[in-house]
C-alpha cells in the first residue's frame, strides 16, 4: 500500500467533505455506530478556509483520498461550536487557563473505513503537530463520550491530557512542545 500523507490544498475540498459527510453521526449506520464519528458538520467553505488557513492535513492511496485531520478554530458566530468556546473558557493546563496559550481548537480527524487500523489515524495525527507547532503551543478539542474509538485514538497520544469533562463530551489537549 502506497500511502502519501501531505498538507491538504484546495483540489481536496469535495473529498474532505464528501468523507466527512459519510462519517458524521447522524449519517452512518447503526452496525457502524461503535467504529467512530464525526460530528461538527463543516461546510465546503469552511473546509476550504481551513485549507488556505494550512490547518488541514491528507492521507492519499496513490490519488485515492482516505484521511483527513484539520482543525477548525473556534468560530464565535457558529452556534454548533458554542460548546468549545465555553469550555475553553473553563479549562486549565498546568495550572493556567487555556486563554493565556496560543491554542488551535477544533480537531477533526476521519479515516475510511476500509483503511482503519493501519496507522494512518496517527501519521495524520504526528503531520498536524508539525504543521500547528510552528504557530501554536496547543491543540485543544472534544470527544463525545460514546465514541469510544475516537477516546482511545485520541487519547493514545503521549502529548495528550484530558483536561474537563462535562455529561456528553471529554476536552482534550495536545500540548505541541512535547513528544507526540
Ligand atoms: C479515529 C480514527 C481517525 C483512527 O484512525 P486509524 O487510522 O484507524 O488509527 P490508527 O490505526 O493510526 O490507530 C491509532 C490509535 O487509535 C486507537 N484505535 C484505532 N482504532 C481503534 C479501534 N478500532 N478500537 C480502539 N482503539 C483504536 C489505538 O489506540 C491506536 O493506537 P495503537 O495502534 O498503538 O493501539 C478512525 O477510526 C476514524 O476515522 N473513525 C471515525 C471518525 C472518528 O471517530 N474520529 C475521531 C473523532 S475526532
Amino acid at each position: 500500500m502506497n500511502i502519501t500523507i501531505r498538507k491538504a490544498e484546495l483540489r481536496d475540498v469535495d473529498y474532505v467533505f464528501q468523507l466527512q459527510q459519510t462519517n458524521l453521526l447522524q449519517n452512518i449506520s447503526s452496525e457502524n455506530f461503535g467504529k467512530g464519528f464525526v460530528r461538527v458538520n463543516l461546510s465546503k467553505e469552511k473546509i476550504e478556509t481551513i485549507i488556505l488557513n494550512n490547518l488541514a492535513v491528507v492521507a492519499l492511496e496513490e490519488n485515492l483520498l482516505i484521511g483527513y485531520y484539520l482543525m477548525s478554530g473556534i468560530d464565535e458566530s457558529d452556534p454548533a461550536t458554542e460548546y468549545l468556546r465555553l469550555a475553553m473558557k473553563k479549562c486549565v493546563y498546568n495550572d493556567k487557563s487555556l486563554n493565556t496559550y496560543k491554542v488551535l481548537t477544533g480537531n477533526q480527524a476521519c479515516v475510511s473505513n476500509e483503511y482503519r487500523s493501519l496507522g494512518i489515524g496517527k501519521k495524520l495525527f504526528i503531520e498536524i503537530c508539525k504543521l500547528a507547532q510552528k504557530r501554536y503551543k496547543l491543540l485543544f478539542g472534544s470527544i463525545t463520550k460514546s465514541n469510544n474509538v475516537g477516546y482511545s485514538y485520541n487519547t493514545s497520544f503521549k502529548n495528550s491530557t484530558i483536561v474537563w469533562e462535562d455529561d456528553e463530551r471529554w476536552y482534550i489537549v495536545f500540548d505541541l512542545d512535547k513528544d507526540f
